[in-house]
């Protein structure tokens, strides 16, 4: 099994490839980027990062080879690609910033896997994290299954870490849904949150939860106000729990990003939804009741995100 992640000179596409290589199930992570040059030097971020995580195999004890390239000969058959590339957000930038930057390279990296991996599946984590999924999506050429994003899974993470901390239980035992596009329109859902079976909201009060929920929203920018640029643990940590789910066929349920097509009334466009992931990729699109409030909180978010979209067919036109 074969794992490639692009960007992963970085600190989210290093994570992630760290992350796959510690759970031991992959035979080899290749990890790609691009050369940087400074004056007259030119480093090689992914090979540094890849043996530098490669001498850790001894001591943390894992099998999976760890290799840096910039050359996408090295990638090819891989069975899931991640796409980390592109520029992250510093203070002051909203996701949507990062548009035009992103989807070219978003593009450009797409097409390269795909020349040496056709049947791959693909999990993008560069943002705007939906409107980078649909680049992807159609630059590949891939069926709607084996194109996801990643953003679900993390800010859904984040929820359920605000909530342990405010409960004092352990994370493990939260389970919870959130839907949406990656951004402050996301749509956390207290209906569905439980505590090893028992409903969040016979726990906290209402007050509490609200507010949870709005951190929640803001998560991503907490730390990009804290750090100076964005998350990358969480993050990484989340997209090499797609990736095991996917390669060892274990039929998760997860909310991950994914194109509709008339499910929640959404069509064509890539949004957060709780989806079955194995071998494969997305087996299923999972379609769970909604009141009201939620719905409309759902359409709106996935409005935003279609803005968004537009806005990306209207640079590509000019
Ligand atoms: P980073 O700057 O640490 O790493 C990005 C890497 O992409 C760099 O090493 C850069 O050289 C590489 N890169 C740029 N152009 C490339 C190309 N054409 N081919 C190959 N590699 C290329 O940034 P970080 O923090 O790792 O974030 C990466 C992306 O992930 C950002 O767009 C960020 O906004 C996004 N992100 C998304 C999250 C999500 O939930 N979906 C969460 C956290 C970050
Ligand atoms: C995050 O949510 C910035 O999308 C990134 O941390």
């Amino acid at each position: 099994m074969k794992v490639t992640v692009v960007g992963a000179g970085g600190n989210v596409g290093s994570t992630v490839a760290l992350t796959v290589a510690q759970r031991d199930f992959a035979k080899e992570v290749v990890m790609v980027d691009i050369e940087q040059k400074e004056g007259d030097k030119t480093f090689y971020p992914s090979r540094g990062r890849a043996l530098d995580q490669w001498e850790s195999a001894p001591v943390h004890g894992f099998d999976t080879r760890l290799t840096g390239t910039v050359d996408y000969e090295d990638t090819a058959d891989s069975d899931v690609c991640v796409i980390t590339a592109g520029i992250p957000r510093k203070p002051g930038m909203s996701r949507d910033d990062l548009l035009e930057i992103n989807a070219n390279i978003v593009r450009s990296v797409t097409s390269q896997l795909m020349e040496y991996s056709p049947d791959t599946i693909l999990i993008v984590v560069s943002n705007p994290l939906d409107v980078m999924t649909y680049v992807a999506y159609e630059a590949s050429g891939l069926p709607k299954e084996k194109v996801m994003g990643m953003a679900g899974i993390l800010d859904t993470a984040r929820y359920r870490a605000f909530l342990a901390e405010e409960l004092n239980v352990s994370p493990k035992d939260i389970q919870a849904l959130l839907m949406g596009g990656h951004g402050d329109t996301m749509v956390p859902l207290p209906r569905y949150t439980t505590v090893s079976g028992i409903p969040v909201t016979q726990l906290i009060d209402s007050d509490k939860l609200d507010g949870i929920v709005e951190r929640t929203k803001k998560g991503g920018g907490e730390i990009v106000g804290l750090m100076g640029t964005s998350a990358w643990y969480a993050p990484g940590a989340a997209a090499a729990q797609m990736v095991e789910a996917i390669m060892l066929d274990q039929n998760r349920i997860f909310p991950c990003c994914a194109r509709l097509t008339g499910e929640y009334g959404i069509d064509n466009l890539y949004v957060g939804v709780p989806v079955k992931l194995g071998h494969g990729g997305i087996k299923e699109i999972l379609e769970v009741d909604l009141d009201e409030k939620e719905q409309d909180l759902l359409a709106e978010s996935a409005s935003h995100v279609r803005s968004v979209l537009e806005d990306f067919k209207k640079l590509m036109k000019d």
